[in-house]
C-alpha cells in the first residue's frame, strides 16, 4: 500500500470511529454540563400503603435533586412484573439497578443475568433469600426483626404479660411479613399468658386489613381478642374500622400495636384509636443514592446499610405529628 493510499484508510478508520463514538454518545444522558448522568433502574413493589408511597416519593424526589435520571416501574405487587422490569433494565444498559423485593424468593435466575451484564445491584427496603450475595452490592433497609421484637416488648409492658391477640400478618413471603412475625414470637417466648389467637394476612392493605378483621371479630373467639398486632398501619388503620362498626372501641376494648409510624397511625394514636406504632422509616432515598453515587464512582460501599428508627405511643403522638415527615 502506497503511503498516501495508507494516510486515507487511516483517516477513514478515524472517521468512522469518531462516528461510531458520536452514536454510542448520543445515547447517553447529559446533564446540563454536559456531564455524563448516572441512569438508576427502580424497580417498586407498588403503593400498596403509605410507607410505600412515602418510600417512592422519596426515590422520586432524590433522584431529580441529585440529576440522576429514574427509570421507575411500578410492579403492583406482583413478583412476575418485577422480573420484567429487571430485565428491562439489563436491556437499557443502567449504571444502576435497584429494587424493592415483594418476596424473598425466586430472585436467582434474574439476579444472575443482572450480574452477566456488569450492572450492580441495590436491594431496597426488603431482602432477598438467595445462595450467593454476590448476587447484589448492597442492601438497605430497616431490621424487620428488631421492628417485631419492639412491638412485642411495648405489649408486654402494657398489658404485663397477659394477652390474647389477633395478628395481621404482611403480604406472604414478604420480608417484613416473616420477620416482624419472628421478632415478636421470640417476646412472647417468655410470656405463656400472651397468646396468638387468630392470624392471617391482610396483604399490608387497609382494605384487606379491614376485611380480615371483620371476620376475626365474627369468629368463634371473636369476643376473646384484646389485642391486635398488625405488621403495617395500614392494615391497623383498616382494622380500626371494623372495631368501630362493630361497636367497640379500639384502642380501649382492643389495644394496637402496628408499624411503619406513618401520619395516619399518629392522627389515630392522637384520637386514642392505636395504641403504639414502630417507627419503619421510608425515607431512603438520600442514603440510597449516596450508595448508587459511590458504586458508580467505584468507591467501597457497605454490605448492608440498617436505617435509625424509633417506638412512638399514645403519650408521644400529639408532640411527634407536627414534625412527621410522611
Ligand atoms: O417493606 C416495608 C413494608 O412494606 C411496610 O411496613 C409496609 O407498610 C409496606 O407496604
Amino acid at each position: 500500500m502506497s503511503k498516501r493510499i495508507g494516510e486515507i484508510v487511516l483517516v477513514a478508520g478515524l472517521l468512522a470511529a469518531g462516528m461510531m463514538l458520536a452514536s454510542c454518545d448520543k445515547g447517553q444522558p447529559k446533564d446540563g454540563a454536559g456531564k455524563k448522568k448516572i441512569v438508576v433502574g427502580f424497580s417498586q413493589i407498588g403503593a400498596e400503603s403509605d410507607w410505600r408511597k412515602a418510600n417512592t416519593e422519596s426515590i422520586k424526589a432524590e433522584a431529580a435533586k441529585r440529576g440522576i435520571e429514574l427509570k421507575f416501574a411500578d410492579a403492583q405487587q406482583k413478583q412476575e412484573n418485577q422480573i420484567q422490569a429487571l430485565r428491562s433494565f439489563i436491556q437499557m444498559k443502567v449504571d444502576v439497578i435497584a429494587f424493592s423485593p415483594v418476596v424473598e424468593t425466586g430472585w436467582e435466575p434474574v439476579l444472575r443475568e443482572i450480574k452477566k451484564a456488569g450492572i450492580p445491584v441495590i436491594l431496597s427496603d426488603r431482602a432477598v433469600d438467595v445462595s450467593d450475595d454476590s448476587l447484589f452490592k448492597t442492601f438497605i433497609g430497616a431490621d424487620f426483626v428488631e421492628e417485631g421484637r419492639r412491638a412485642g416488648r411495648w405489649l408486654v409492658k402494657k398489658t404485663g404479660g397477659k394477652a390474647k391477640i389477633a395478628e395481621l400478618q404482611g403480604t406472604p413471603g414478604s420480608a417484613p411479613a416473616i420477620d416482624r412475625k419472628k421478632g415478636f414470637e421470640e417476646i412472647l417466648k417468655d410470656h405463656p399468658d400472651m397468646k396468638i389467637i387468630k392470624s392471617q394476612t391482610g396483604d399490608f392493605t387497609r382494605a384487606k386489613g379491614k376485611e380480615v378483621f371483620e371476620s376475626f371479630l365474627k369468629s368463634p373467639e371473636g369476643k376473646e381478642i384484646n389485642v391486635l398486632y398488625a405488621h403495617n398501619d395500614d392494615m391497623a388503620l383498616g382494622a380500626i374500622q371494623a372495631i368501630e362498626e362493630a361497636g367497640k372501641k379500639p384502642g380501649k376494648d382492643i389495644l394496637i400495636v402496628s408499624i411503619d409510624g406513618v401520619r395516619g397511625a399518629f392522627e389515630a394514636m392522637v384520637a386514642g384509636k392505636l395504641n403504639c406504632s414502630v417507627e419503619c422509616n421510608p425515607l431512603l432515598g438520600p442514603q440510597m443514592f449516596d450508595l448508587v453515587e459511590k458504586i458508580v464512582a467505584g468507591q467501597e460501599i457497605p454490605k448492608r446499610v440498617v436505617v435509625e428508627e424509633g417506638v412512638f405511643d399514645e403519650s408521644q403522638a400529639k408532640e411527634a405529628l407536627p414534625t412527621r415527615k410522611y
